[in-house]
């Protein structure tokens, strides 16, 4: 249960993507702040998810990584009913879990009916399905939830047509979410430009992507992207408004400005 002076010391949380990037830096953040326990959501990344883990137990918070792709409902049932069995309720929930494909914006016919599937799939009905599910708990405990959406969502940029759909997807279903679960629960999201962690170069290769952001770098007014850390002392800062719901910030570094 949350104490009445910190938002996040001694709560539950459950963090999609957690082995990973932005949501592995949420974990810890989370585990800094001093949460009870943290459950590591994870679909393929066993390895990873077990190593947050592992930090997090080593910084004196309880976590389990629990497998569950966001679109399989009865896996994401599992996941809220494990972690309110081993945990007792859940207090914060991140939806952080996303998917892309990297195609040109002017290339309509390589876009398929499985990219479409994929990215809204996971990025808009896989957090609506892990909210629904945990929304009972998170009711009672008088909860947040932060979903993790981009800048695609308000500029046509990004990795594809579909995912920039998908992210303006995820705020306006902050916006619906936070009159649904009102006035128990706050929800509301981030929007990172690029960040440093591994999804640009899953897409386009390490190097590449790491000049890319080099590049970047120049054209950003706080001087650099983002790293994985920075979304989340967004994330978290979201977690301690407790008069905010239904917001999106956008972590670019002051980039959106320009253009
Ligand atoms: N990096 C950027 O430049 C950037 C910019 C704006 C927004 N974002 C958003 O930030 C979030 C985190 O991305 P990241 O940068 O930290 O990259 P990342 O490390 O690749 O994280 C993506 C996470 O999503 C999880 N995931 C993917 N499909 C899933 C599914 N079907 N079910 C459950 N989990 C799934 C992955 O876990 P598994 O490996 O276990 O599947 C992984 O942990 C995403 O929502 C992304 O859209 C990233």
């Amino acid at each position: 249960m949350v104490d009445s002076d910190n938002t996040i010391a001694g709560a539950v949380a459950i963090v999609t993507g957690g082995g990973t990037g932005i949501g592995r830096a949420v974990c810890l953040a989370l585990a800094a702040r001093g949460a009870s326990a943290v459950v590591v959501s994870y679909s393929r990344s066993t390895q990873e998810a077990e190593a947050v883990v592992a930090e997090l137990l080593a910084a004196g918070c309880r976590a389990r990584a629990v497998r569950a792709d966001v679109r399989d409902e009865s896996a994401v049932a599992q996941l809220v009913a494990s972690t309110i069995s081993d945990f007792g309720g859940i207090d914060i929930l991140v939806n952080n879990a996303g998917a892309t494909r990297m195609i040109a914006f002017g290339d309509l016919d390589a876009i398929t009916d499985d990219d479409w599937d994929l990215v809204l799939g996971v990025n808009i009905r896989g957090a609506f399905t892990v909210t629904r599910a945990a929304a009972a708990a998170l009711r009672r405990s008088e909860g947040s939830v932060v979903n993790v959406a981009s800048i695609a969502g308000y500029r046509a940029t990004g990795s594809s047509i579909p995912y920039g759909v998908s992210k303006a997807g995820t705020i306006q279903l902050t916006r619906g979410l936070a009159v649904a679960l009102a006035p128990e629960v706050r929800v509301n999201s981030v929007s990172p430009g690029s960040v440093t962690s591994r999804w640009m170069g899953d897409l386009i290769g390490e190097d590449v992507a790491a000049e890319r952001r080099e590049k970047e770098s120049a054209l950003i007014p706080l001087g650099s992207v983002a790293t994985p850390e920075d979304v989340a002392e967004a994330i978290i800062a979201l977690i301690d408004a407790r008069f905010v719901t239904g917001q999106d910030i956008i972590v670019d570094g002051g980039k959106h400005l320009l253009y």
